[in-house]
């Protein structure tokens, strides 16, 4: 059968069912996410015509504010954030379907006031509204909002669909995990339950399938016979900011391993699922978290690297160590920096080293995974033609200069046999000329829509904890100074030593 004839009978017409009229509740309204990332999105979304036909927006906060004062912060943040400068017409309908509802969230007349807009806008418009509620709050707030929602009985409707998005921590530790899980489900059923990943929303980390499962290319070699060992890296260039009260009981693991990393392992070693449905996407992403061991005490010296950024240079001036940052005690032991050394012990990868790192302060900003291809067996060139042969790489690169590139030894031009590497480029600036969606504006629709695919279940960020949760108890009992890398700098001598012999941590 011709390749366009395959369609699978279970996904067609998944991806593009109509969007049901919605009203879209953001608790931590005035947060910084909001601000940055929420608000722009939706307007994004409106501005592409993405968005329902019929379409509201609540935020819910503590300040006390008026709708209009709302509304005002609402704009400016949209001006200021947007990807696309806003469209007058556009933005002013959008701001006409924003409400406010002030208070702390603790507070039960914030819910018997969000229940009346929410049936206000129902009745104004004669339809009833699909509901999402967004928790884009401090997490500690997360078990409350959900159990007052349920109290409320704001947590389903006759004749709606109402779903609940949880922004990232979910849960600090595995413990508390294990607390959280039940409380959400408690009320909520899995299926309207939606935690956010917003790297699983970045085209980059969705292309992964595409570019693993539309191609027939890689399959063969992808596994342990032709795979040496795996890199992924997750650098930025920035530090904490103003981020000390999060960050400082955060860390690194927590806040970027735990969650981003594992998942684009997970997207990288998974088996191709059955359809693409949110299910059966998910079941393989577990399947491939229960290959990797929970390290234990005894590992964690051996697999985990853990360290803080010191005074340095960044972006052309100088910056302050970690600990100098405002906010941050002076005896600090959280990482900003983390390396780890996994293996996922199953028929494909087992003896393949997977290595994850990341970090503050680093030299430049570069998300990557970087496939390092094993030696070829046998070098029938003579000695000057054998120099430049290297084992071939592929990167893909998340972010910035989006792409993926494959490393192949070829001959330099000339009357002698030599060879260096060079690369072949796929590059999406250049490839698709349009401009990405934020990974928020796929997320907040898929969320609508109700397709959790691009959402992390309930057994996956459990068995994503099940991994970092000893790393973290083994460190808590170290109380020696953690190792230091200058900002600006690649990051400390000490992740070498995970690395095997004559492996080397690519640049960053
Ligand atoms: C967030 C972390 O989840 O991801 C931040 O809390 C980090 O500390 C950010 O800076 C990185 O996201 P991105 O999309 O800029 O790579």
């Amino acid at each position: 059968m011709a390749i366009a004839e395959q369609v699978n009978p279970l996904v067609e017409g998944l991806e593009r069912l109509p969007v049901h009229p919605t009203t879209l509740a953001i608790f931590g309204g005035t947060g910084d996410l909001a601000h940055r990332k929420l608000l722009p999105a939706v307007y994004n979304l409106a501005h592409e015509g993405a968005l329902p036909e019929r379409f509201n927006l609540i935020a819910i906060a503590r300040s006390d504010i008026a709708h209009d004062d709302y509304r005002s912060m609402a704009r400016e943040s949209i001006s200021q954030y947007s990807r696309t400068p806003p469209d007058e017409q556009v933005l002013s309908k959008l701001l006409e379907q924003v409400r406010y509802v002030p208070g702390s969230f603790d507070d039960d007349s914030v819910y018997a006031r969000l229940g009346e807009e929410l049936k206000q806008f129902d009745d104004e418009a004669g339809i009833v509204f699909n509901r999402v509620f967004y928790l884009s709050t401090a997490p500690e707030f997360f078990p409350l909002i959900v159990s007052k929602l349920g109290e409320h009985g704001l947590s389903d409707h006759d004749d709606a669909e109402v779903r609940v998005v949880i922004e990232k921590p979910f849960g600090t530790s595995l413990a508390e995990l294990r607390e959280l899980n039940p409380q959400v489900l408690s009320v909520f059923d899995e299926k309207q339950v939606f935690r956010i990943d917003h790297y699983l929303g970045k085209e980059t980390v969705q292309n992964m399938l595409a570019f693993r499962f539309a191609n027939g290319l890689f399959e063969p070699i992808w596994n342990r016979n032709y795979i040496d060992y795996v890199q992924i890296t997750a650098a930025e260039d920035v530090g904490i900011g103003r981020r000390a009260g999060y960050y400082d009981q955060s860390g690194a693991l927590r806040d970027l391993v735990q969650n981003h990393m594992l998942q684009l392992l997970t997207l990288l070693c998974m088996e191709p699922p059955v359809t693409f449905s949110a299910d059966d996407v998910r079941d393989e992403k577990v399947k491939v978290l229960h290959a990797i061991h929970p390290p234990t005490d005894e590992t964690v010296p051996n697999i985990a690297v853990r360290a803080q950024y010191t005074a340095g240079m960044a972006e052309g001036k100088d910056v302050p160590g970690y600990l100098e940052e405002e906010g941050v005690p002076d005896d600090s032991h959280t990482e900003t920096y983390v390396a780890l050394r996994l293996e996922v012990d199953n028929w494909r990868w087992a003896g393949v080293p997977i290595y994850l790192r990341t970090g503050k302060r680093l030299a430049r900003k570069i998300t990557e995974i970087a496939v390092q291809l094993k030696p070829v067996p046998h070098l029938a060139f003579q000695a000057e033609g054998s120099v430049g042969v290297q084992p071939n790489q592929l990167i893909m690169t998340m972010q910035p200069n989006e792409g993926v590139s494959l490393s192949l030894g070829a001959k330099i031009p000339g009357t002698r046999m030599r060879i260096r590497p060079v690369n072949m480029e796929f590059l999406y600036g250049t490839a698709f000329l349009s401009q990405s969606p934020e990974a928020y504006e796929r997320l907040i629709m898929d969320a609508m829509r109700g397709d959790a695919t691009l959402f992390t279940r309930d057994d996956e960020v459990e068995a994503q904890w099940r991994i970092c949760d000893p790393i973290l108890q083994e460190w808590s009992h170290e109380d020696g100074p953690l190792p230091t890398y200058p900002a600006g700098s690649a990051g400390p001598e000490e992740a070498n030593r995970l690395l095997s012999e004559g492996q080397r941590w690519r640049a960053i």
